[in-house]
């Protein structure tokens, strides 16, 4: 089968990686692809949201599956385009149809999916320019901290975390008044503050059964001791020690098993992945959020424990056969370590030259923001590359990941070295 991986980051690294190893992938296409992913496939230079571009492609490369790695063609309905379109719709979508990305397209439609369907979230209020003053009295009241959220999509960056009430409603007049984040702030949930240990957890559904993949831990922020400013991720471990058989069980009863079976409900075309973005609050399971795709870079340590063939995966949840498919974990702990361009989440440099990858042995280099121009490595973006390696305890995989960074240079090199720094053995 001709397969087309749209986006450029860690994650579809790891999944170029992966497909490119299934005896039922003849030819691998990734749009646009970096540096790592044209190791493993043909990279072609345009916009996952540029449809038109993207159905050029299929038609032109006989595509057979399409998996969008992002959000934005997802929330977009690049399904729906699909299926909608004669020459396309025989084609395999791994991912939500409009109706089913709209659980991370929209805080407050997941917000009031998860109160229908009782799945346990934090209590919340949603506002607008319509409700404003009412918001102001509403968040006058409530404990602190107090999270705002805007609404629509806002490249990771939608969510203040208020210590005080002057600084949250200055946050909120800012979202809803001034457009902070465009139209994505025009209506803001606010939301009680949850005191916990954060996970992700993904589920792969064909729309009636699931499949639970590993769960992971991801490390946001940019500073070790997680202080400073939030970024798309430094670093994921997996498995996680306080997710056990018990904590699971409940994840999958209260959360995982009614998104699926309310997706469904209410008629929401989803067959792909579901990333939920859990707090454990003394032991129980709450959703932080929904993501419509896998997340990064958690793909980069769950992709490469997962042992079976991707593809033949794709297939059994087009047929909606899932329930008598059985995932085959690695027992190996897996962890990875990103590294990332100095100044990075602010303004960083482009076109420094990247040495030292062919050195690196017994770890998986995921390639993100690299690109190959003029026969060399170079940066691009600000997450730059992943390490990752498998281990015994997550421990023996983060020594084997720090050890391979030694062997990779570029101007302005930086990294978390903390990574995992919880998960002691
Ligand atoms: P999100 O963009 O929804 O992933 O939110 C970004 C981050 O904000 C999350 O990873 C959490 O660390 C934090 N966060 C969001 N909502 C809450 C909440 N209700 N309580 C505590 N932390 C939260
Ligand atoms: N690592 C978080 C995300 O992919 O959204």
């Amino acid at each position: 089968m001709n397969i087309l991986i749209l986006g450029s980051g860690g994650r579809e690294c790891a999944f170029a990686w992966k497909i490119s190893q299934s005896p039922l992938c003849t030819k691998l296409f990734i749009a646009p692809g970096n540096a790592g992913t044209a190791q493993y496939g043909k990279n072609i230079a345009i916009a996952p949201t540029d449809f038109e571009a993207v159905k050029k492609v299929c038609i032109e490369e006989s595509i057979d599956i399409l998996l969008p790695g992002n959000e934005d063609p997802l929330v977009a309905g690049v399904y729906d385009f699909f299926k909608q379109d004669e020459a396309l719709k025989h084609i395999i979508v791994v991912g939500p149809s409009r109706d089913g990305a709209i659980l991370e397209g929209s805080k407050a439609f997941s917000k009031d999916f998860m109160q229908r369907h009782k799945i346990p979230t934090a209590a919340y209020r949603e506002f607008d320019k319509a409700n404003y003053e009412e918001g102001v009295a509403y968040i006058q009241n409530h404990s602190l901290p107090v999270v705002l959220k805007a609404d629509g999509l806002a490249a990771g960056k939608g969510v203040i975390i208020a210590e005080n009430t002057a600084d949250a409603l200055e946050a909120f007049k800012n979202m809803i008044q001034d457009a902070m984040f465009g139209t994505a702030s025009a209506k803001v949930v606010v939301e009680e503050f949850l005191t916990g240990i954060e996970l992700s957890v993904f589920a792969f559904t064909d729309g009636k059964n699931f499949l639970l993949l590993p769960e992971a831990k991801d490390y946001k922020r940019i500073g070790e001791g997680d202080t400073g400013l939030n970024t798309g991720g430094m670093g994921a471990v997996s498995p996680l020690p306080f997710a056990d058989k018990a904590f699971m069980e409940k994840v999958v009863q209260k959360i995982v098993q009614p998104t699926v079976d309310g997706l469904a409900q209410e008629g929401r075309i989803y067959q792909g992945f579901i990333f939920f973005g859990l707090i454990n609050v003394g032991g129980e399971p709450w959703v932080i959020e929904y993501n419509c795709r896998m997340g990064d870079p958690e793909t980069e340590v769950v992709i490469p424990r997962i042992n079976n063939d991707l593809v033949e995966m794709f297939v059994a949840m087009h047929e909606q056969q899932l329930h008598s498919y059985s995932l085959i974990t690695a027992e190996k702990a897996a962890a990875t370590v990103m590294l990332v361009a100095k100044g990075y989440p602010g303004t960083y440099e482009k076109g420094n030259e990247v040495t030292g990858c062919e050195q690196i042995t017994n770890s998986l280099l995921f390639h993100a923001g690299t690109q190959i121009i003029e026969d060399k490595i170079q940066t691009q973006g600000g997450r730059l590359l992943a390490v990752t390696s498998y281990g015994n305890t997550i421990q023996e995989a983060l020594q084997q990941s720090y050890a391979n960074i030694e062997k990779i240079n570029y101007e302005g090199k930086t990294f978390r070295k903390d990574i995992g720094y919880e998960f002691k053995d």
